[in-house]
């Protein structure tokens, strides 16, 4: 069940040099799983903006974005006060209720906000988060702090080792515990890192250009071993063990 809304900006500030967070006030009722994600409506631009729900509570959503073309550096152009129009309760998100006593969380880059909300889930569940957070350079890190002030286990790795484990979220890996993993990011990092944990099962967040956002264009349309699904209405969370790479 998807709703439309307009939302007030209480806050848009940098994290890095290319990131941002952006703070929004508004009806947050739709929102109901960890990995669903927002479609915002940006002026002049005739498709809306996909952006995963880093956190949200019953009045707030905060999102985390990268500058990477025009609709994402508009975004950053606004100013606290102003109003976006949202759809809002999109997308399956990450299941939970599967059996695991140690999930293992692992994002790359802005594949990072959505396991937020879903590290906080699964804590109050009361399971043991482990998570790793990948990056290319010690510059581009966020939200390790955050997740550790949560409780959460956390291993940063970065490309050129600049900060933590020098290497790729794979290369982190090892010692590591856990029972099943939950994972966003790069499709070269989501295929490595399934290929990385052998029999241990998972679920990995998928992205794909999107036209409606909500089911009814098919224009994000993927193969699966279970069929075409729409990574917007099926996905973007999909089991491990339905992907076809
Ligand atoms: C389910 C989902 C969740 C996402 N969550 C986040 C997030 O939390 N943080 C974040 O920084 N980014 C996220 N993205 C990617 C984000 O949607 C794109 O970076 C953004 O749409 C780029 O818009 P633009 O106008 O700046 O770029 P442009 O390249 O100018 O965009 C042109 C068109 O291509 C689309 N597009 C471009 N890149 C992507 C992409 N990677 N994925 C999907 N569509 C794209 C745009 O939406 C637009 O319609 C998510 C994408 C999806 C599908
Ligand atoms: S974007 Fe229209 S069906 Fe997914």
């Amino acid at each position: 069940m998807y709703k439309k809304g307009i939302y007030k900006i209480l806050a848009n500030e940098p994290l890095t040099a290319a990131v941002r967070r952006m703070v929004l006030a508004g009806d947050t009722q739709w929102i109901v799983r960890p990995g669903q994600f927002v479609d915002i409506a940006l002026e002049g631009r005739y498709l809306r903006r996909p952006i995963s729900v880093c956190d949200c509570d019953e009045r707030t959503i905060t999102l985390i974005y990268k500058i990477v073309g025009d609709g994402t550096a508009q975004l950053a152009r606004m100013a606290p006060g102003g109003e976006l129009d949202l759809l809002t309760g999109l997308g399956n998100g990450f299941d939970t209720s599967v059996a695991s006593r140690r999930p293992l969380l692992v994002g790359g880059g802005v594949g990072v906000p959505p396991l937020y909300n879903l590290a906080k889930r699964l804590l109050a569940e009361g399971k043991t988060v482990e998570v790793v957070l990948g990056f290319n350079t010690a510059e581009e890190v966020f939200y390790a702090e955050e997740f550790r002030a949560l409780g959460c286990g956390v291993t940063v790795a970065t490309a050129d080792g600049s900060c933590g484990t020098k290497g790729f979220v794979t290369d982190a890996l090892a010692g590591l515990e856990f029972d099943y993993f939950y994972a966003c990011g790069p499709l070269p990092m989501l295929r490595a890192l399934c290929d990385a944990t052998g029999d241990v099962a998972g679920q990995v967040s998928l992205e794909e250009r999107m036209g409606c956002g909500f089911g009814a264009c098919m224009g994000c349309t993927c193969s699966t071993k279970n069929g075409p699904k729409r990574i917007c209405k099926e996905g973007p969370v999909f089991a491990k063990a339905e992907v076809e790479w």
